[in-house]
């Protein structure tokens, strides 16, 4: 996580500013005869949040600046000046000296407060042509955009280190469960290569939703455009967008970016909150499939001997959060009329939380597959439980002996019936017991039956065999991480 993009603290109103002596808003006040009451202030400012997005106003009204100069809509004097001005906050902003104040409302007016505190009345003529509505969507759009990026390497280095242990663990025979009943034995590498793949996916739907959000808002100006010649390909050009956006009534309402991009989160969280339980079943006493390190779990303040998955039943329960996030913007878009209503200005705190928590959960999962050690032995011994290879048996029974699957399913059935009865596995149960149901079976079928043989078989595309694990680690290094 950035330092700059942790939330800093705003100077509270001085205690002198009260209702009758708050003043009038120097930006926006002209048709007022007093200033908002203090509660009026506080419901209406949002820079306690929004001042993450100091950065990408800059930027935005950097690119915005060169255009007018370019565009003869303001003099290349009153330009560098205003750039001047821009470079000089920018610098106090990097070294924590800028003052966010609660009475400029938000990250906009703080930043042109400033400018003209720096520049004077020539620090006005930077608001031609554009609205903070729109001003607002090309920072949001700026800002999430590159979190996705940092998010999309963030899933990668984990997806790294789940091929990293899939390639050691191409072999380990683990119970494969339906119904977290013993099913058919898997191995570890096809198990944990089965998270990279919806990481894969999440990713996937990561840079759908940057690439759909990556229009220019701004030039929108208020909701309907803006009567000055400016030039929207040069401002789209100097911000990184790949084209401006078609409609100024859409682009200063549209939040649809930060909607999908909290579905997308949500999914993502899903996947980690599915990952997280399986490691906390594969720590738990009856299971010890796995460790996890002394980094990623903590003890008992009055057990001595425990080591609780903490981080992992975090990640667990985290998924919440994005879900909330995502239900609370709909909630805030839902029947909102055309166009910009101060309702969309409660869109940035739930994507903020959402990106904090998901680039914490990200490193906390990649932390604890890079640490956690595998117990080989207790796995395997694990898939020897029910008849994990009974579907073996009726497969054997079909290839070799040409039943119909039906029948074989029948045969099979009884078998394992038998065995059960006798309180036996099916490797164990005697070869005349096993003809008494199935005349035709010879010694050749408990060589079928073994865990090594079970696995080794199932090598269609995208099965578990060693061999096919194989390919795949080698197929999901190149496709994911390169
Ligand atoms: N702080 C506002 C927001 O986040 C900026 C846009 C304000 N526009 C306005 N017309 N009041 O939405």
């Amino acid at each position: 996580m950035k330092e700059s993009s942790r939330t800093p603290e705003v100077a509270p109103a001085s205690s002198s500013q009260n209702d009758a002596d708050m003043g009038v808003n120097s930006l926006w006040g002209g048709r007022f005869k007093g200033g908002p009451s203090e509660i009026m202030r506080q419901i209406n400012a949002s820079i306690d949040i929004d001042q993450r997005l100091a950065m990408q106003d800059l930027a935005g009204s950097t690119a915005h600046c060169h255009m007018l100069v370019k565009q003869g809509i303001i003099s290349a004097e009153d330009g560098s000046q205003i750039l001047e001005g821009l470079a000089t906050i920018g610098t106090e902003i990097a070294r924590g000296e800028f003052v966010f104040k609660i009475e400029h409302e938000d990250i906009h007016m703080n930043i042109e407060s400033r400018l003209a505190e720096l520049i004077g009345p020539v620090a006005g003529r930077l608001h031609t042509a554009r609205s903070r509505n729109d001003q607002v969507a090309t920072d949001f759009k700026l800002w999430l955009r590159e979190e996705i990026d940092g998010l999309n390497l963030s899933i990668q280095s984990l997806q790294e280190q789940l091929i990293i242990l899939a390639e050691a663990h191409i072999d380990t025979i683990l119970p494969g469960l339906t119904h977290m009943q013993a099913a058919q034995p898997v191995t570890l590498g096809h198990h944990l290569l089965a998270y990279v793949e919806m990481l894969g996916r999440d990713r996937g739907r990561l840079s759908d939703c940057r690439a759909r959000m990556n229009e220019n808002p701004l030039g929108s100006a208020a909701l309907a455009g803006t009567p000055y010649p400016i030039d929207r390909d040069f401002t789209t050009r100097a911000l990184g967008f790949d084209r401006p956006t078609a409609n100024s009534l859409d682009a200063v309402s549209d939040r649809d970016f930060a909607l999908e991009f909290l579905a997308a989160a949500t999914i993502l969280g899903l996947h980690l909150s599915r990952f997280a339980e399986e490691l906390i079943i594969w720590v738990s006493d009856n299971f010890r499939y796995i460790q996890l390190s002394d980094r990623f779990t903590t003890g008992s303040s009055i057990m001595p001997q425990k080591r609780n998955p903490d981080a992992a039943e975090l990640l667990r329960a985290r998924v919440g959060r994005s879900l909330a996030a995502f239900t609370n913007l709909v909630l805030v878009v839902k029947a909102l009329p055309l166009a910009y209503a101060k309702d969309l200005q409660e869109d940035k705190e739930p994507v903020f939380a959402t990106v904090d928590s998901l680039n914490l959960c990200l490193a906390a999962a990649t932390g604890m597959v890079k640490d956690m050690t595998v117990n080989r032995e207790r796995l395997y011994r694990a898939a020897f439980t029910g008849f994990i290879t009974a579907t073996d048996l009726a497969d054997y029974l079909v290839m070799e002996l040409k039943l119909p699957f039906r029948q074989a399913h029948r045969v099979t059935g009884e078998i394992v019936a038998l065995a059960e009865s006798l309180g036996v596995g099916l490797t164990e149960l005697p070869l005349t017991a096993m003809q008494s149901i199935e005349p035709k079976l010879t010694e050749a079928v408990y060589e079928q039956l073994t865990l090594e043989s079970s696995v080794a078989k199932r090598n269609s595309f995208g099965g578990t065999a060693p061999e096919r694990v194989k390919a795949a680690t080698a197929a999901a290094r190149k496709k994911y991480v390169k």
